[in-house]
């Protein structure tokens, strides 16, 4: 009997924290971290002793993505804004994003002047390359595609489209770091990528961020918008050759050595991280499919989801609502490890689109009917066998229950 319904909970005791790579934190980041301190050297350019950690870290994320190019940053919101600048959006130009997605995406946009233009999600929960082909005008300058509780989005669609309209290609893989898409790292496969460090991340520094790029053109011109506008020689000793760019008006979005040396911590777990995650969310998707063979999860090819969230469509807001209530009556923690919402019902989006006389909320219904009817839950990397075992007892009970009640999958068979 389900817990709401009186019966004993499936979880006594609190569910880990929803980090990722934040509960993880642990001797390997508190050695690189004295290390820094004990230099006192925290600026990443200059000090008492010769920084390192961000310049280490630099290279070993270029080397894990597998990028020409990457750059650290204070924070994930700061990537974007120099991947803006570097692509030299402008007043006059389009971008276009997804419809379910994360303020950062666009404000970058919007401070540049130019109009973000929203495509509508799929059943993946990651934008429809349809829908995107739909939304390109003469204006349009980039597409920003967002791989979203690191499940892929389909980039051979969406970069095919890209190339033959002349669209740049901006990945989004602030929740997806370390994931892959057709078995090639995602951040490689756009014209620019840019990373989230933020604690509820995969990797974290509590703050921060990356961007990556094979163009040097792009690269010099994010390096500069991160630092006041200037290209400093370390910056030059990675370019393939000499200088293409002159300065320009930059903000200051540097990283420090602080954040070097954890961030250098955390990116040596990450892949340990990603296999154990998936192979967790493999065996619960797997016991669920054996159980349920209506179940529909989100759409992501299984290779190509990392697995921190299973997503699962239980058709409905009401039974969204449900789910939660009885999942959180078993002692379990229901939801994803950071978030999206349908753009236009985030408020400040809401507030800059009525502003602009944009605004009218039935340009996200199909996102939006898509976005409520999907329950999710969390798979962490610090799961040990009991928790996964848990969440697949878990899953049984109250789908199970949900399905006797008839709440789902009362049709016929799901393709
Ligand atoms: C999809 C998405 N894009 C961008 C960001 C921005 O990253 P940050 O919080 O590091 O500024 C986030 C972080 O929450 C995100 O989830």
């Amino acid at each position: 009997m389900l817990a709401l319904d009186r019966g004993a909970p499936i979880r006594r005791g609190p569910s880990p924290y929803k980090c990722i790579g934040g509960n993880l934190l642990g001797k390997e980041e508190i050695a690189l971290v004295k290390e820094v301190i004990g230099s006192q050297t925290l600026f990443r350019h200059y000090g008492p002793k010769p920084p390192h950690m961000v310049d280490d870290l630099e290279q070993e994320f270029c080397r894990f993505i597998g990028t020409r190019y990457a750059l650290a940053t204070s924070t994930g919101s700061g990537a974007y804004f120099c991947a803006a600048a570097a692509l030299e959006i402008r007043e006059g130009d389009e971008v276009i994003m997804p419809a379910y997605g994360w303020i950062t995406d666009y404000n970058a946009v919007a401070f540049t002047g130019a109009t973000p233009v929203f495509a509508d999600i799929d059943e993946s929960l990651n934008i429809s390359p349809e829908a995107f082909e739909r939304k390109i005008t003469p204006r349009t300058k980039a597409v920003i595609v967002i791989h979203y509780q690191g499940g892929a989005s389909r980039l051979d669609k969406i970069v095919e489209i890209a190339r033959k309209r002349g669209v740049k290609v901006v990945e989004d893989v602030a929740q997806s770091c370390g994931g892959s898409f057709g078995g090639r790292k995602l951040g490689t496969w756009g014209d620019i990528a840019c990373f989230s460090l933020q604690a509820h991340k995969m990797i974290t520094t509590g703050d921060g961020g990356f961007l990556t790029t094979d163009s040097q053109e792009v690269y010099e011109k994010a390096v500069r918008f991160h630092d006041l506008g200037l290209l400093r020689e370390r910056f030059v000793r990675n370019l393939e050759s000499p200088v293409k760019t002159g300065p320009l008006c930059g903000m200051q979005w540097r990283m420090s050595e602080l954040g070097g040396a954890v961030g250098l911590a955390q990116l040596r777990k990450l892949p340990r991280m990603v296999e154990t995650v998936h192979a967790n969310f493999l065996r619960v998707r797997d016991e669920l499919g054996k159980r349920f063979p209506k179940i529909r999860f989100r759409r992501v090819r299984t290779e190509d989801d990392i697995g921190i969230t299973l997503a699962i469509d239980v058709e409905s807001e009401p039974n969204v609502k449900y789910f939660q209530k009885a999942w959180e009556a078993e002692g379990l923690a229901y939801g994803s490890t950071s978030y999206c919402q349908t753009m236009g019902d985030i408020e400040v989006v809401r507030a800059l689109l009525q502003d602009a006389g944009r605004y009218d909320p039935a340009d996200f219904d199909v996102t939006r009917e898509i976005e409520q009817r999907f329950a999710m839950v969390a798979m962490l990397p610090v799961h040990a066998r009991r928790d996964v075992e848990e969440i697949s007892r878990g899953m049984i009970k109250v789908l199970g229950a949900m399905e006797k009640k008839k709440m789902i999958w009362t049709g016929g068979e799901q393709e």
